[in-house]
């Protein structure tokens, strides 16, 4: 081989070599993004300790086998910034590293909690000023995913600097998110592993018009969520018509799961999942894992409606139509399939009062067969059969042959 000849098979070399460094490179939250937070039940409490034993219990549980891949730090985690500016973690995480390599260890992705103010809403310092810094920091430590929560940037920065108008406040607000997106995608691409980008503004002037753009994979469409019906209803509710937002890499976040916490009944642990599921929501459980009953794994753990979240048509579910107290919320699936949700979500109607499903009213003929994603039997529908519903339970049901 001349020296040209040579010089020619080296530069294709090279050049294959990189786009397999590329395509090695995955896209990241392709589905709904999935895993565990430590705020809704430990809140303030949470500790490498705490984050260990998570980790631990989703491969325990089963959960990790069934998608569950994220152990996500909220907030409390920070410690001071030292002379060059460099945040460092607080005495409940004597090592941050150590702690990711732990969690990567067991298979498993680990996330952390900053925003874009001076203080995180729980008062610790964030990263107003250090975005770029802290953003090599947490590629450094091994951080796969970063929820940013706007927090004391509002007054921080919004309401002192344009007191008196709103719209510029939102556009301060939304210049503060792709500063961080932009120093994520230059901390990932230096590191060479991608970091999920998480928007937490409480659904402030539309995420879902602007957060991917500037490199959002998932943006809160509401305040925070409570262990509450009522919390998880109204949220549910305030998803409609957010739909059309939704798809691979980037999804409407009506927040954390509640599963398995306070005093939800089995019917509305169910309902909240499901509903989730429908939703193309990310699936983040928020419960006690080491103390978790097993009806709630169960909940979780449930792979048919796992299946529904995580469809890779990305395609997120609508509300179909309200009978009084009664909800029918449609989702289109890969493949041609369709689910189908029917929801009690009233106190008021009693199962001997049953709701009869009109299958034309979402688009079916009047005689279907699919799986009842509860029970996990075959279900019959025909139009305007009797289904009877406990108050705040579901039918959840996967057609994978609808018939018109
Ligand atoms: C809230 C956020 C919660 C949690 C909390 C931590 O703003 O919505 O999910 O992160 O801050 O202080």
């Amino acid at each position: 081989m001349n020296f040209r000849l040579r010089f020619f098979v080296l530069l294709v070399a090279v050049a294959m070599l990189s786009a397999t460094a590329v395509i090695a490179q995955s896209p990241v939250a392709q589905t709904p993004p999935m895993g565990w937070n430590s705020w809704n039940y430990f809140a303030g409490k949470v500790d490498d300790k705490g984050i260990r034993a998570a980790a631990d219990q989703i491969v325990a549980t089963g959960m990790k086998d069934a998608g569950y891949i994220y152990v996500n730090i909220d907030d409390t985690w920070e410690g001071e910034r030292d002379a060059s500016g460099v945040i460092h973690s607080n005495a409940k995480f004597p090592d941050m590293k150590a702690l990711a390599d732990y969690v990567h260890s067991k298979g498993l992705k680990i996330g952390i909690y900053s925003g874009p103010g001076t203080k995180t809403c729980a008062g610790f310092p964030a990263s107003l000023g250090h975005e770029e810094q802290d953003a090599e920091t947490y590629a450094e430590w091994g951080i796969d995913y970063l929820k940013y929560d706007l927090c004391s940037f509002r007054d921080d920065v919004m309401q002192k600097q344009d007191p008196d108008d709103k719209a510029a406040q939102m556009k301060l607000m939304i210049a503060a998110y792709e500063k961080m997106g932009k120093a994520l995608q230059a901390a990932s691409a230096k590191n060479g592993h991608p970091i999920v980008f998480s928007l937490c503004q409480y659904g402030w002037d539309s995420p879902w018009e602007w957060a991917p753009a500037l490199g959002g994979n998932l943006w809160r469409t509401t305040g925070d969520i409570q262990a509450r019906w009522q919390s998880i209803y109204d949220i549910a509710s305030q998803q409609s018509g957010l739909e059309k937002y939704a798809g691979p890499g980037h999804w409407n976040d009506p927040d954390m799961l509640e599963v398995g916490n306070g005093k939800l009944s089995l019917a509305e642990n169910r309902t909240h999942f499901s509903w989730w599921a429908m939703l193309a929501a990310p699936l983040l459980a928020g419960n006690d894992l080491p103390n978790m009953k097993p009806e709630v794994n169960a909940i979780l753990t449930n792979r048919d409606v796992i299946a529904i979240d995580q469809d890779p048509l990305g395609k997120q579910g609508k509300h179909a139509y309200s009978d009084g107290e009664v909800e029918v919320w449609t989702r289109e699936l890969q493949g041609g399939a369709l689910a189908i949700a029917v929801i009690n979500v009233g106190s008021d109607r009693y199962s001997t009062h049953p709701f009869h499903l009109d299958l034309a009213r979402i688009g079916l003929g009047s005689q279907q067969t699919g799986k009842d994603l509860w029970t996990g039997k075959t279900i019959n529908l025909t139009n305007n059969e009797p289904i009877e519903l406990p108050s705040h339970d579901i039918l959840l049901v996967r057609l994978d042959h609808p018939q018109s």
